[in-house]
C-alpha cells in the first residue's frame, strides 16, 4: 500500500528516541521531509544526522516545550524550514510521577501544552492548504488504571477528548486528528527499560497481562501513528485507535 507520504512536511516534537524517533524514521522513510526537536542538543543532533540517510531533508534544533516563548519560537522556525506543515506529532512528555504538585504542572506543560502550542501553530498553515493530519499520542494508562493515581495518566487522558473535538472543529479545513493510545513499549533508555532495572515484579506484572507475553516496540506504534497521519487514512478523523498487543483489560466499542 502506498501511504501517499512522499515528500509531505512533517513536524515531530519529542523525536530523539523511542516512539518519536521511531516515527520520524518512518515518515523519513516514507518519503517526508521533518522538522524535529527534544530538550537534549546531543539527541536532536544525533537524530538529525540519522534520520538524514533516508534522502530527504531533516533540520532539528533543541528546544524544552516548557519554555512557552522558546518554544513558540521553534515551532516558526520549523514551519518557515519546511515551508510549511502537512503532518504534525507532538508527542514529547514528562512521564510518570505522583505525591507532588510538581507532576501535575510538568504534566501539563509538557504533555499537553506541548500539543496545544504545536496544533496551535499549524493550524493557520493547514487551514489555508486545505489539508493537514495531526496525530496526538495519549496511553492506555489514560483509560484503564495502571500505576497509581497519576497526573500523566489525566492529563493524557485529556488528549483523547481535545483531538476528538479538534477533528470535529476543523475537518471543515481538511484537517484530519486521530490519537493513539499505545500500551507499554520498551526500547533501550526508556522508562520501561528502566522500571525492568529497578521494579522487576512490576515489569513481571506487565508481561503477564501481555497476551503477547512481550512488551511493544517503538515500531509497532510508529507504523500506526505513520498510517493515521497519512493520506492512507483519509477517513480517519477523529479516531482513537488503542496499539497494545492486547493488553488493556477491556472492549474497546
Ligand atoms: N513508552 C511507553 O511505554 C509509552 C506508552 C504509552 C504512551 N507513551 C507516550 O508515547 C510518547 C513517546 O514516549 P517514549 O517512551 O517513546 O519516549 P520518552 O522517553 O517519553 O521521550 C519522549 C521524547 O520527548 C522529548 N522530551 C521530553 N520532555 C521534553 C520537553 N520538555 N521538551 C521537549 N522535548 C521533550 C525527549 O527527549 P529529551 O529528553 O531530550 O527532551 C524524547 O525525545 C510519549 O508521549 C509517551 O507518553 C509511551
Amino acid at each position: 500500500m502506498d501511504l501517499g507520504l512522499q515528500g509531505k512536511r512533517a513536524i515531530i516534537v519529542g523525536a530523539a528516541r523511542g516512539i518519536g524517533m521511531a516515527v520520524a524514521e518512518t515518515l523519513a522513510r516514507e518519503g517526508c521531509d521533518l522538522a524535529v526537536t527534544a530538550r537534549s542538543e546531543d539527541g536532536v543532533k544525533d537524530a538529525v544526522a540519522s534520520l538524514k540517510r533516508y534522502g530527504t531533508s531533516v533540520v532539528g534544533k533543541a528546544v524544552n516545550v516548557k519554555k512557552a516563548d522558546d518554544y513558540r519560537a521553534w515551532l516558526d522556525w520549523a514551519l518557515d524550514q519546511l515551508g510549511g506543515c502537512d503532518v504534525l506529532i507532538p508527542l514529547s512528555s514528562a512521564g510518570g510521577g505522583m505525591g507532588s504538585e510538581k507532576y501535575w504542572s510538568n504534566a501539563f506543560e509538557v504533555d499537553v501544552m506541548g500539543p496545544v502550542r504545536a496544533v496551535e501553530a499549524v493550524i493557520p498553515a493547514m487551514a489555508e492548504q486545505k489539508s493537514g493530519a495531526i496525530v496526538l499520542v495519549a496511553t492506555t494508562s489514560a483509560g484503564e488504571a495502571m500505576g497509581g493515581p497519576q497526573p500523566y495518566n489525566a492529563m493524557k487522558a485529556s488528549l483523547v477528548t481535545w483531538g476528538k473535538q479538534l477533528a470535529l472543529f476543523h475537518g471543515k479545513d481538511g484537517i484530519r486528528v486521530n490519537i493513539v493510545s499505545p500500551g507499554p513499549v520498551e526500547f533501550e533508555g526508556g522508562n520501561w527499560d528502566m522500571i525492568k532495572g529497578t521494579m522487576e515484579k512490576f515489569y513481571q506484572a506487565q508481561l503477564r497481562q501481555q497476551p503477547t507475553g512481550r512488551l511493544g516496540t517503538p515500531e509497532e506504534v510508529a507504523r500506526c501513528i505513520a498510517f493515521l497521519a497519512s493520506p492512507a487514512a483519509s477517513w480517519c478523523n477523529g479516531s482513537h485507535l488503542v496499539v497494545d498487543g492486547g493488553f488493556t483489560n477491556r472492549t474497546h466499542f
